[in-house]
This record gives structure tokens, C-alpha cells and sequence, in this order.
């Protein structure tokens, strides 16, 4: 038996006391406080892949911009719920130069982040027709939209897309919608925890899937532009970021601005209607909004309800940035593209150490290097290889939290873990992969 790089009597004793009964289910933020403890009781670093947190300096744009309105004086105001036009402007310019979508400014939204996007949308999408009370996930997803659910007392579907690929998506699409319940179709592209791209195909069933039974789809740009194999970087020439948009009017979008631009600290995302949903009108959603009109009944309904508006200084930093991205002045897509760098790099020395990837690929190519990418290892349950990779100073997150049905899967995060410490991961696998031939 090789040494283990963290004592298992201290790896042990940390987690009895911290009340976590299985760190299979335990949520992210647990998981990241035991690794903290962890550290601090044996002194050695984690390789750090359990978080998704942007690992890179804040956009200086937009940074410069936000000291600049704040030392206007924004900070003493309210911002106007539906959001300062200049950020309007550049968002319904953004939407067009990169994923060549025509929205008007008065339908982009800026809210506290996509989280805050994605609960404004629930709240409102829900109530806008009687019969339909449920969200249907494409799921693995972020777990948190779920929590969102939750806490709202919202019902949900789910299923695992990894058996559902290209042409047998639409009969697995048509079995939940057809029943008549659903509102809207929420997914993330890329998708975390797995990294899988939609392809177009995919995205045209989903789209006209969406227009045959009427529903909402809801998708998730959080990761905007990171499938590396495609560089959409150059506005309004394609590549384009794929997205639902082109093959229904029935889309709303999240862009955040905390992966593409590490600008996760102050908060702040846009939510994109179509305009056509913007101005569709909804007579189930009076009781609740006083108003017919979805995009109203977000704006004045939602948003003021949870927050009344948005950072008033972010907003003008994310204005800055979208339009320094809009004119060609800065390639947000070259900060991050480290991500998939490393990816590839950790990529290997997981393989290498008798690793498999979980979700391996879209249609017949290899998925995409970039933020994260999902592991197992044969003969270990999701939950043994989490435990055990403790004692080896390596964290991660279970595929089970995320709706997969791979309950053997890991995710790993890429975005922590500095390029210095890839010799350490390197060498802490090879610890692991001695101790683990059969
Ligand atoms: C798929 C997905 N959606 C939304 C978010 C949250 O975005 P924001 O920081 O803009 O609230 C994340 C963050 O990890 C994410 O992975």
C-alpha cells in the first residue's frame, strides 16, 4: 500500500464531526466546508474540484466601470426595475452578435445573477397557464434550481439525457409533454455537471417540441461560449452559441456574467425573453401579477417582488463589458479558454490513472474540454470513490445531487485548481490508481 497524502484518522474524525451522514447527497457548500476542515486540521491542500467558482481576476472593465458609476453616485439610487437602458442596449446587441438572435433592449432583464433570473422565471412561467404546473428538468443540472423548486413549493419532472441523445429525444420529450402539465423546459448548455452540448439537432427537437405543446423553454447560458471546439468569440460572424432561439419564439435565456466574465461577486446576470413572449399575454397570470403580460408580470411582478431591481454599479460594469465584447474590443472567450486547457490536461491524468469519463460525447465527437467533466472509477460506488478520493486531498461533488441517474459518476470542477498544482494531482493519482489495482 502506497501512503495516503491525507491521514485517514484526521479525514475520519473531521467528518464525524461535521454531522454529514452521506457526503453522496450532502449539497456543495457542505462538501466545500468539510474540505476547508479538512485542510485546516491536517494541513495539507486539497486539490480543489468541488466548486464551480470562476478561478480568474474580475473582468477590468467592468471593474472600471462600476468605481466609476459608484463614484457618480449610484449607489444612493434605486435603479429602475427593468434595469439601466445602456444595459439593455448592449444586451439586445450581445444577443444579436453572438447567438445571432433579434430581442428588443426592453426584453433583457438584469437580474441578481441567473440564479435570481431562474427563480423570477419559475415564479411567474408557472402561473401563466392553470393546467401547467410543472417544470420539466433535462437533467444532470445545477442542483440548486431544484432547490429553487423546493423552497417555492414547485413540482418538477427530471430525466437523465445521457440514454436520450439526438433522435430519441423527442419521444422522451413528447412522453412528459404530452400529458399536458408542463410550462416550461429548463436545461443548461453547456450542461453542467456534464459538460455535454447540445447539438443542433437536439436543440431543433427541443425547440419544436416546445412549439407543439406550447411550453416554455428556459436555457441556461451560464457557461456562454465555452465549448471550446467552436470559436463564436468574433460578434456577428458565425459561429454563433447554439441555442434554442433559432427554432422557437418560446425561449427565455440566462446569461450570467459570473463564469464568461468571473464577475460571480457582484451578483449580477441577464434574463432574455423572446419578444414574443415578452408581449404574449396570459389571463391566469392577472391573480397573481395584475397584468396579462409576461414580461410585465416578471419585471413589475417577479423582480420587484424578490429584490426590486439590480445592483445599480453592476449594472453599469456589465454594461461596459457587453459592449466592449459588442464592439470587438475585448475576447472574453481568451480569459477563459484556460479552463479548457486544464480540463484537457486533468482529463488525461484521470484516464491515465484507470479513470473513465462518465458522459463522454456529443452525437460521434468527444465532448468539449472546459469547466468540468464527470468521472468513476470501476468497482467504486459515486460515494465510495468521493470518500476514499478524501484521503488522496482530492474533492469533488457527486453525480447523484444532479439528477443522474450515473449514482457511480463524480463531477469535477476545473476552475480551482491552479496550473501549479497539476504535478500534485498528477502525483496523488498515481498514489490512488497504485492503491486501487484491483
Ligand atoms: C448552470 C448554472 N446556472 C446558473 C448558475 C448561477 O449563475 P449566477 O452566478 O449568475 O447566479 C450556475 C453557477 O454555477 C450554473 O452552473
Amino acid at each position: 500500500m502506497k501512503n495516503k497524502p491525507i491521514p485517514e484518522e484526521i479525514v475520519n474524525r473531521v467528518w464525524s464531526e461535521s454531522g454529514i451522514k452521506s457526503i453522496e447527497t450532502a449539497s456543495i457548500r457542505e462538501v466545500k466546508k468539510l474540505i476547508n476542515d479538512i485542510e485546516k486540521a491536517s494541513g495539507k491542500k486539497f486539490v480543489r474540484m468541488e466548486m464551480g467558482i470562476p478561478g480568474l481576476p474580475a473582468c477590468q472593465i467592468g471593474v472600471d466601470a462600476q468605481i466609476n458609476a459608484l463614484n457618480n453616485g449610484v449607489a444612493a439610487l434605486y435603479p429602475d426595475i427593468e434595469g439601466i437602458p445602456e444595459l439593455k442596449q448592449e444586451t439586445s446587441k450581445f444577443v444579436k452578435n453572438f447567438l445571432d438572435l433579434n430581442v428588443s433592449p426592453a426584453s433583457c432583464i438584469p437580474t441578481v445573477g441567473s440564479m435570481m433570473g431562474g427563480m423570477a422565471g419559475f415564479m411567474t412561467f408557472v402561473r401563466a397557464n392553470k393546467e401547467r404546473d410543472t417544470t420539466l428538468f433535462i437533467d444532470p443540472g445545477f442542483p440548486v434550481q431544484k432547490q429553487q423548486h423546493r423552497v417555492l413549493g414547485l413540482k418538477y419532472e427530471t430525466f437523465d439525457v445521457y440514454n436520450y441523445r439526438q433522435d430519441k429525444l423527442k419521444d422522451k420529450l413528447e412522453s412528459y409533454l404530452s400529458k399536458g402539465n408542463i410550462h416550461t423546459i429548463m436545461y443548461s448548455n453547456p450542461n453542467n455537471p456534464s459538460w455535454i452540448c447540445f447539438t443542433e439537432k437536439e436543440l431543433q427537437i427541443i425547440g419544436e417540441m416546445a412549439n407543439k405543446y406550447g411550453v416554455f423553454v428556459f436555457e441556461d447560458l451560464a457557461y456562454f461560449g465555452m465549448d471550446f471546439r467552436n470559436d463564436i468569440s468574433q460578434p456577428g460572424r458565425p459561429p454563433f452559441q447554439p441555442t434554442v432561439g433559432k427554432y422557437t419564439d418560446n425561449f427565455a435565456l440566462l446569461i450570467s456574467s459570473s463564469k464568461a466574465f468571473s464577475y460571480a461577486g457582484e451578483r449580477i446576470g441577464m434574463l432574455i425573453l423572446s419578444d414574443k413572449l415578452f408581449n404574449d399575454q396570459y389571463p391566469d397570470l392577472v391573480p397573481y401579477f395584475n397584468t396579462p403580460l409576461l414580461g410585465k408580470a416578471i419585471i413589475f411582478g417577479a423582480v420587484y417582488a424578490i429584490s426590486s431591481g439590480t445592483s445599480h454599479s453592476a449594472q453599469y460594469a456589465l454594461a461596459a463589458i457587453l459592449k466592449a465584447c459588442n464592439d470587438g474590443t475585448y475576447n472574453f472567450l481568451d480569459e477563459v479558454s484556460i479552463y479548457g486547457k486544464k480540463a484537457q490536461m486533468m482529463k488525461k491524468m484521470f484516464l491515465d490513472s484507470g479513470f473513465q469519463l462518465v458522459y463522454d460525447k456529443d452525437d460521434d465527437k468527444d465532448l468539449a474540454d472546459g469547466f468540468y467533466f464527470t468521472i468513476s472509477y470501476p468497482g467504486l460506488s459515486g460515494e465510495e470513490l468521493l470518500k476514499e478520493l478524501l484521503y488522496y486531498g482530492i474533492s469533488a461533488i457527486s453525480l447523484t445531487i444532479t439528477g443522474s441517474e450515473h449514482t457511480e459518476g463524480l463531477r469535477a470542477c476545473v476552475s480551482l485548481v491552479p496550473m501549479e498544482q497539476l504535478p500534485e494531482l498528477e502525483e496523488r493519482l498515481k498514489s490512488f490508481r497504485e492503491n486501487h489495482k484491483d
